[in-house]
């Protein structure tokens, strides 16, 4: 989960980041009281969870309080890369003399943690590594070891850091390491960390990706998630425990296993392509043990998808058997019906594998006027896929 820069501004200030003061808001005229309290200046900065809003026009310097409320009305609503600016973040202004980046990172590739700095922040760290790749520093940081007082330092030395601010930003990087370990994150970036007229290194922008896998125990994550952004279907699933993503598509897909979905889906979109250019609606993986209580809650949610024109039920029989999947479908049509929800999009089922031939049966003598079966995957896909063309 990527946070908002005023989240990864509270979690870097929470483990002693020296930050400026921030306050969050999203009402314009809410401004004005901020920006006397700074002083009168204030930076006006659009809270979006995608790179680049300077260029954007995103973040903007407030001469006095009646000029943050004007700045935060022009922010506030603004399109950034597709991304809505609903908050705005009021930041005390700093006397910027250098910027500089830095980073830790889960390094899947090499299997350990990176640490990435360099002199030459401020600006897209995407560009400096293209276009001047020694300037960015990478050091490796042992997972068991952590950023010790020493690797910090190497760091620093690497990067090559002035000489006057290298105690600070080797301070700076053992707290981020804090962060990035105690919130167990995947990601804490600051671009720019800045040193300001006074000599004093503030972190001024932050990036954090939080590792949902870790939630169970961080109870206090839940509170960072943006519920006004997720996707209404996904939230469902989620509380339902499913493992869903809403595409654009019209086909409803239920499989059994991340992989046999992932190959569900690309034989629809290409079926699609002979059906007035249909696609999956969803990613939907039931997982092995497929309960008619999970194919219930599985075609509920799908079927509440009103992009949804037709099903595709794609089940590879394992250690779960398919005659165990064919009575979930057929308890699940009937628990969906007995709650009221009138079930009126095709269902195409194609069940392989483990007792397929009794499972076919199941489902051929319970004769559902909704479900249709087919016995290969690609003929399957097709109909489907013809079906959501035809509604
Ligand atoms: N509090 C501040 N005081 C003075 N200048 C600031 C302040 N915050 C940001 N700036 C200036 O604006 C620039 C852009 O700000 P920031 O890094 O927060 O946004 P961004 O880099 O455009 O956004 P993103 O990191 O999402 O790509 C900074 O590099 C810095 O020069
Ligand atoms: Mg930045």
């Amino acid at each position: 989960m990527d946070l908002f820069e005023y989240q990864a501004r509270d979690l870097f200030a929470k483990h002693g980041v020296p930050v400026l003061d921030g306050e969050v808001i999203e009402k314009a005229e809410d401004a004005a009281a901020i920006a006397e309290r700074f002083g009168g200046r204030a930076v006006v900065k659009a809270q979006v969870k995608v790179g680049g809003r300077g260029k954007a026009g995103g973040v903007k310097l407030a001469a006095d309080p009646a000029d943050a409320v004007a700045k935060a009305g022009a922010i506030l609503g603004m399109d950034i890369k597709g991304h809505t600016v609903h908050k705005v973040m009021l930041a005390q202004t700093a006397d910027i003399k250098e910027e500089y980046y830095v980073s830790f990172l889960l390094d899947r590739a090499n299997r350990t943690f990176l640490a990435m700095a360099s002199k030459e922040g401020g600006v897209e760290i995407e560009v400096v590594a293209e276009e001047n790749p020694e300037a960015l520093a990478k050091i490796a940081v042992d997972a068991n070891e952590g950023c010790t007082e020493a690797k910090a330092r190497e760091i620093v030395e690497a990067a090559k850091f002035p000489a006057e601010i290298a105690d600070q930003v080797v301070n700076v990087l053992q707290k981020l390491w804090t962060v990035f370990i105690k919130e167990d994150a995947t990601l804490v970036e600051v671009n720019p960390l800045v040193k300001t007229g006074d000599g004093t290194i503030i972190a001024l922008d932050g990036k954090v990706s939080l590792d949902e896998n870790a939630d169970f125990r961080q109870p206090e994550h839940e509170a960072l998630v943006d519920h006004a952004a997720a996707n209404p279907l996904e939230a469902a699933a989620k509380a339902k425990g499913l493992n869903y993503v809403k595409l654009d598509g019209e086909v409803g897909i239920i499989g059994n296993g991340a992989g046999l979905v992932m190959s569900t889906l690309d034989v629809v979109a290409y079926a699609g392509e002979n059906h007035g250019g249909v696609k999956p609606a969803n990613f939907l993986d039931i997982g092995g043990g497929a309960s008619a209580e999970v194919m219930a809650n599985g075609l509920e949610i799908i079927l509440g998808d009103a992009d949804v024109k037709s099903v595709f039920v794609n089940v590879f029989g394992g250690i779960t058997a398919c005659d165990a999947v064919a009575n979930g479908i057929v308890q699940a049509l009937e628990l969906l019906e007995s709650k009221g929800e009138a079930v009126t999009k095709p269902l195409v089922v194609r069940l392989d594998g483990n007792n397929a031939e009794l499972g076919r049966k199941i489902l051929t003598d319970r004769n559902h006027p909704l479900v249709q079966q087919v016995d290969t995957m690609d003929g399957a896909a097709d109909r489907a896929a013809e079906l959501a063309n035809a509604k």
